[in-house]
């Protein structure tokens, strides 16, 4: 869909300011090419969502089924989610992260992250207030703050530093102001992962600084080799000022039937429920029953799954390296961060001679903020075989970096 102008002088309907403040949500002239060459069957790679291809767990889809023929589900959910799956999530990380979480008052389900995050900013921010975004970032956290009137202090992601933020650069000005903070490890759209000190580090910083921190650990259990991702909540003090999102949409492939929760400081979590209690009537109940059976999925299924994604990962990242790239390998999520070759304008130039040229679809890194530019982001969402043939259009398109 095209940019809302928000002035329009043929119509009566003037729409709300803040829609101008944040930028068409994906390359809408991208997308509509993308959806020309399919009309046209051409054979599109399309490596541009983030969207998991791979089947949600059968136990999951079962224990759905069955729920959908309950009829105690028919009638509105409570705004709080059921107590069974907020006990359920409590135990999950408890059992994945050995953190102890009050189900009563911790633990609210969501429809999704992205919800979460843009209604919390909504809880927090006032016009003019500011955020620290991470950039590139995934745009949500963003733009929930810019949606809500709010300002970011973008705080770059470089390749020097492992797509990790240099926390001493934040100017004190900007952390006196700011009331909110992002990170985001594994990360979108870098791949980068961060270790337990830098977690450490953050929190701290936000302790001192008094900033509400948010974590998003949508690809918690998305990591390659022998990286284990840590939860912000295992680090002392954070409940004080944190919380964290969790997603089902990637652990479990559940992007289509996407439910989430957000856990950790009370305060928080109920302002977070004070707006949803405004906008939405609380997250379905079938899709909670479904969530609460694959909260008891083992968790080394979940490294069955992240070996899936490094399969990919060093298919594509072998092939890369014959054309010429020679970039970090990512250690987690589900993107390889590719740096745009000379000759191209811009990031968006480079995804769309991607796009007629090798019929291959991709986000252009300035879609994920300033530091974005000069990247693309190539979402490992298909195949072995279909991302080998990737790589290889790429070739026999000439497109190699230079
Ligand atoms: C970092 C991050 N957070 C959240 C989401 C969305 O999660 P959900 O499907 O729960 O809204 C995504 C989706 O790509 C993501 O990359």
């Amino acid at each position: 869909m095209s940019k809302l102008p928000t002035e329009n002088k043929k119509s009566f309907i003037k729409l709300a300011e803040r829609l101008g403040y944040v930028p068409t949500y994906i390359f809408s002239k991208l997308d509509k090419e993308k959806q020309d060459l399919i009309q046209k069957n051409v054979d599109v790679i399309d490596l541009s969502l983030g969207s998991p291809d791979l089947p949600s767990p059968p136990v999951v889809i079962e224990e759905c089924i069955s729920a959908l023929k309950d009829r105690n589900n028919y009638r509105y959910p409570p705004f709080w989610g059921h107590k069974k799956f907020r006990e359920s999530a409590a135990e999950w990380m408890k059992k994945r992260f050995s953190v102890t979480l009050d189900p009563e008052s911790e633990i609210l389900p969501l429809t999704g992250s992205k919800e979460g995050i843009t209604h919390l900013a909504f809880a927090i921010i006032n016009p003019g207030d500011l955020t620290i975004v991470p950039s590139p970032y995934y745009p949500v956290h963003a733009r929930g703050t810019l949606l809500a009137g709010g300002k970011i202090y973008e705080l770059p992601l470089l390749e020097k530093n492992n797509f990790l933020p240099d926390l001493d650069i934040i100017p004190q000005s900007m952390l006196d102001k700011a009331k909110l903070f992002f990170i985001s490890y594994p990360n979108n759209p870098t791949g980068a992962v961060c270790d337990f000190d830098f977690l450490e580090k953050v929190v701290n910083l936000c302790i001192k600084n008094q900033i509400v921190l948010v974590s998003d650990l949508a690809y918690s259990e998305l990591t390659f080799g022998n990286h284990i991702a840590s939860s912000i909540l295992q680090i002392k003090g954070a409940k004080d000022i944190a919380v964290e999102f969790h997603t089902l949409s990637k652990t479990y492939s559940m992007a289509g039937w996407r439910i989430a929760f957000v856990a950790g400081c009370k305060e928080l979590v109920n302002a977070l429920y004070e707006v949803k209690t405004n906008t939405d009537y609380g997250v379905c109940n079938i899709i909670q029953a479904a969530s609460i059976k694959a909260f008891t999925i083992p968790l080394t299924e979940h490294r069955k799954t992240a070996m899936i994604y490094q399969e990919r990962r060093d298919v594509m990242m072998q092939k890369l390296k014959k054309l010429g790239w020679n970039i970090p390998t990512p250690g987690g999520a589900m993107y390889i961060w590719l740096p745009v070759p000379k000759g191209y304008k811009s990031s968006f130039d480079f995804s769309e001679a991607l796009l007629m040229k090798a019929h291959i679809a991709t986000i252009p890194g300035g879609s994920f903020g300033t530091y974005g530019e000069g990247y693309i982001r190539i979402a490992l969402v298909d195949s072995k075989e279909r991302i080998a043939e990737a790589v290889d259009r790429m070739e026999r398109a000439g497109l190699v970096f230079n």
